[in-house]
């Protein structure tokens, strides 16, 4: 088991979600973050703090975003380890929310 970062997170990227991770699990990309399925304990800790609410335990997913599941895996053995809270993206406040943005994901 392990907990996922959905669509909502890109162009967001709030990072709080880094600051609670007793494992460090998380990858950073160019406008989203993911989770390694591997390295994650499923301590559910992360899943509150972020604002845009975009993390979920693989279990409870919302409706289409079942994609991301394979996306995390994918990324983190790409992209850099973080750990460190960070400024969020620039435009946050106004991407948050919307739909359509995995077009967006930088890779
Ligand atoms: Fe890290 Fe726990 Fe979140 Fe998994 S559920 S990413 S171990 S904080
Ligand atoms: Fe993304 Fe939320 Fe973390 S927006 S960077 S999953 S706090």
């Amino acid at each position: 088991m392990t907990f996922v970062v959905t669509e909502n997170c890109i162009q967001c990227k709030y990072t709080d979600c880094v600051e609670v991770c007793p494992v460090d699990c998380f990858y950073e990309g160019p406008n989203f973050l993911v989770i390694d399925p591997d390295e994650c304990i499923d301590c559910a800790l992360c899943e509150p703090e972020c604002p845009a609410e975009a993390i979920f335990s693989e279990d409870e997913l919302p409706k289409g975003q079942e994609e991301f599941i394979e996306i995390n895996a994918e990324l983190a053995e790409e992209w850099p380890n973080i750990a460190e809270k960070k400024d969020p993206l620039p435009d946050a406040e106004e991407w948050d929310g919307k739909t359509g943005k995995i077009d967006k994901l930088e890779r």
